[in-house]
C-alpha cells in the first residue's frame, strides 16, 4: 500500500516510499495530468488519422488513461498501450480515486483497464481500446508491438503519441537515458509526439540526439517548463 497525499487542486497522489517520490506533482495531480498529457499531448495538434496509437510509459494510478478516455476525439479510435511493471491492486486503485474532490468522469473504467489479458486490447468504451503490459519499458521493442497488432489484424506503424511519465531522473535515471529513450523512439511513428512533465537538460539533449525537435512549453503549476518532442 502507498501513502495517499492530497495535492493543491483537491486531487490526490500516491507516495512511493522506496524511491521517496510521488506519482504526480503535489501542486495538483489532476491539473498536471490535464496540462502535460491532455492539453500538450492528445490535444496539442490534430492527428490526421482515424486511429491514434498511444503508449504510456508508467501507467501508475491510471489517471492519464482515464483523462484520455474522457477527452477522446469523437471521430477517432484510440488504441492505448500502457506499460506498468508494478500495477496497483484494483481495490487500492479504486480507493485512490474515491478521495478526489472531483474525480475523472469515467473512473469506473479502471477495473477493465487493470484486467491484463496478455497482449490483447479490451474495448473499454466504443472506439477506445486498452492494453496493459506488466513489464518494463526496457524489455519492449517495436517487434513486440508488431506481433501484438498483427495478431489482431490491425495496421500498426508505430505509436503516434507517447506519454512519458516515469519517476523523475534523479530517482530513476535509467528511464531517461539515451538507451531507453532510443528504444522508445524506435517504437514511434513518423510525425509522432512525445510529451513529458520533465524539462531536465540531459533529457532534452538525449531527445535531440535521437532526432526529435524539442520544444519547451510552460509547465503545470509549480513547474516553469515541460517538454514536447516532435519526431
Ligand atoms: C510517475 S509514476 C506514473 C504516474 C501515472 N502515469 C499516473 O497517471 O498515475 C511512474 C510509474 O512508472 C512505473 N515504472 C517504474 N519502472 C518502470 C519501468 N522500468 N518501465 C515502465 N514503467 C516503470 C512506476 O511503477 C510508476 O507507476
Amino acid at each position: 500500500m502507498h501513502q495517499l497525499i492530497k495535492t493543491n487542486d483537491g486531487s490526490f497522489t500516491l507516495y512511493n516510499e522506496v524511491l521517496d517520490e510521488t506519482y504526480h506533482s503535489v501542486n495538483g495531480a489532476l491539473t498536471e495530468s490535464l496540462h502535460v498529457f491532455i492539453k500538450n499531448g492528445l490535444l496539442y495538434r490534430s492527428f490526421e488519422k482515424n486511429e491514434i496509437h498511444i503508449l504510456e510509459v508508467g501507467f501508475g494510478t491510471g489517471l492519464n488513461a482515464l483523462l484520455t478516455l474522457e477527452h477522446k476525439p469523437i471521430n477517432q479510435k484510440i488504441y492505448y498501450t500502457a506499460i506498468e511493471p508494478y500495477p496497483l491492486k484494483l481495490e487500492e486503485n479504486i480507493a485512490y480515486f474515491e478521495h478526489f474532490a472531483k474525480a475523472p468522469k469515467k473512473v469506473s473504467a479502471i477495473a477493465s483497464m487493470l484486467q491484463n489479458d496478455g497482449n490483447g486490447f479490451n474495448e473499454i468504451e466504443s472506439g477506445f481500446y486498452f492494453s496493459l503490459l506488466t513489464q518494463t519499458v526496457q524489455s519492449l521493442s517495436m517487434a513486440d508491438h508488431l506481433l501484438r497488432y498483427s495478431e489482431l489484424d490491425i495496421f500498426f506503424n508505430g505509436f503516434d503519441l507517447v506519454y512519458f511519465d516515469a519517476f523523475a531522473p534523479q530517482k530513476q535515471s535509467e528511464m531517461w537515458n539515451l538507451e531507453t529513450l532510443s528504444s522508445v523512439s524506435e517504437q514511434m511513428s513518423k510525425k509522432s509526439l512525445l510529451t513529458s512533465y520533465c524539462a531536465q537538460g540531459q533529457f532534452k539533449r538525449n531527445l535531440k540526439t535521437l532526432g526529435f525537435n524539442v520544444i519547451g512549453v510552460e509547465g503545470p503549476p509549480g513547474k516553469r517548463e515541460m517538454t514536447i518532442a516532435l519526431f
